[in-house]
């Protein structure tokens, strides 16, 4: 998406006593509420995704804005927010939002990429299990009217050595019950990992492809991960070895794995990601693993389930209001990471400005002039912005504010209270 840096419209100052208003889209789940509702914010929400210029006419007014992953926050949207003052995508990716130009304009964005985590490694689980009896085969020749009472190459799980690539949030939570099933586990990671419970880490991903009964991928897209496994790798997989891939579509290539299971080298693969995949329900999909023996495909649902949605409203909703209360942006995925606990009989003042050399010597200079005593201050800052909370004993905060909203370098500025 492209971006544009340019200074700030917003409005300077944001005084405690104005309402926040959050407007909440795409149906994200009613448990979002409660902690706005505890906090007294005014909440619209609306069932459809907003195109682009529906949205910019949704946003004066609006402080905090929560999407799912069908509304595209454009630069364009964000010049025409002044009020905006944080946006919460209830899901993992955030792709949907110009991260950049949120960024240069003071905007953290927020999301849950862990709220899902436990609905993945249950989905694994049940698929090794699937996979090892050859249960999607099976049902849909049942299905179909075909009757295929059958033990051959059909196994318990129980002594079988699962193999986990890329050992983070997942990939533990899947080692500890896979575990728990009676299954060996071994895990392959970039990081030095702790392992949990006996599992085991190798220092090679062939090392691990070559003892494992069941590969599990879990690892983020990055350059690295893209084609991670390919012809190459098969070829160290066990003969009727079985691959799972939930993590993202790009880690494996898929006519491989094709052809792998046509000549019966490998025994099965449960697929959730592709490297292209339908931007709605109503599009076709095509791959060259349909139809292919004992093959489970999904349509992108690992972390889909009610439990998952529930728990990312309640992280989301959370983490921006606790940026509204206290100017938190722990956890934005834009923004340099200030938390600064929040203290009794202080006065608080945000600012954000571009990066360049001199503004905490400009901002202390205004502090000082009005005879004030900072009591608390944190700045981060990254390539482009500097994120800075102040918090003086003196209340002279809408002042400050004014005065440093004043400064060339300010992006934005807002009292807290
Ligand atoms: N299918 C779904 O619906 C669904 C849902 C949630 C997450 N995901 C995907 O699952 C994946 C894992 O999610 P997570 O929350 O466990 O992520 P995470 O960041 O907690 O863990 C990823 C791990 O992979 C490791 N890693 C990175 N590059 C590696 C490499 N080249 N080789 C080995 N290890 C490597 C990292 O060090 C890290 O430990 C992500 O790609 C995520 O997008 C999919």
């Amino acid at each position: 998406m492209s971006t544009a840096e340019s200074p700030s419209t917003a409005p300077q100052t944001h005084p405690a006593q104005e309402p926040v208003k959050v407007l909440l889209l795409e149906n994200i789940h009613k448990s979002a509420l409660k902690r706005f509702d505890e906090e007294g914010f005014q909440v619209e929400m609306r069932s459809g995704a907003l195109g682009e210029d529906d949205l910019i006419k949704a946003l004066p007014g609006v402080h905090l804005l929560g999407i799912r992953s069908k509304t595209r926050v454009t630069a364009r949207v964000l010049e025409n927010a002044p009020d905006l003052l944080s946006v919460g995508c209830f899901c993992i990716g955030t792709n949907q939002v110009d991260l950049v130009a949120a960024n240069r304009r003071g905007v953290p964005v927020f999301n849950a990429p862990f709220s899902n985590t436990r609905s993945v490694a249950e989905l694994m689980i049940a698929e090794i299990i699937l996979l090892a009896r050859q249960i999607g085969d099976r049902s849909r020749e049942v299905h179909t009217g075909v009757w295929k009472k059958t033990a051959t190459h059909c196994h318990e799980v129980r002594g079988k050595t699962l193999g986990v690539v890329g050992y983070g949030h997942i990939g533990q939570q899947l080692g500890v019950i896979a575990e728990a099933l009676g299954m060996r586990v071994l895990y392959h990671d970039i990081m030095a990992k702790l392992p949990m419970g006996n599992n085991r880490a190798l220092p090679t991903l062939n090392a691990l492809l070559e003892q494992a009964d069941f590969i599990s991928l879990h690892v983020p897209e990055t350059p690295e991960t893209r084609d991670l496994i390919g012809p190459d790798q098969i070829a160290h997989m066990k003969k009727g070895a079985c691959l799972l891939n939930a993590s993202r579509g790009t880690v494996v290539v898929i006519s491989a794995l094709a052809e792998a299971l046509r000549t019966g080298h490998l025994g099965g693969a449960a697929i959730d990601v592709y490297p292209e995949e339908p931007e709605s329900n109503d599009q076709q999909f095509h791959t060259e693993l349909q139809n292919l023996p004992n093959v489970i495909l999904t349509p992108h649902i690992g972390g889909s389930t009610e439990e998952a949605q529930e728990a990312i409203g309640y992280e989301v909703s959370h983490t921006i209001a606790h940026f509204e209360t206290s100017g938190a942006t722990t956890g934005a995925v834009n923004f340099p990471r200030v938390d600064l606990p929040p203290r009794r009989g202080t006065h608080r003042v945000l600012n954000v400005h571009r990066n360049v050399p001199g503004v905490l010597r400009d901002v202390n200079q205004i502090v000082s002039d009005l005879d004030a005593n900072i009591n608390s201050q944190v700045l981060a800052t990254d390539a482009h912005i500097g994120y800075l909370i102040i918090d003086m004993e003196q209340n002279v905060a809408m002042e400050v504010s004014r005065r440093i909203a004043a400064l060339k370098t300010n992006i934005r500025t807002r009292v807290l209270y």
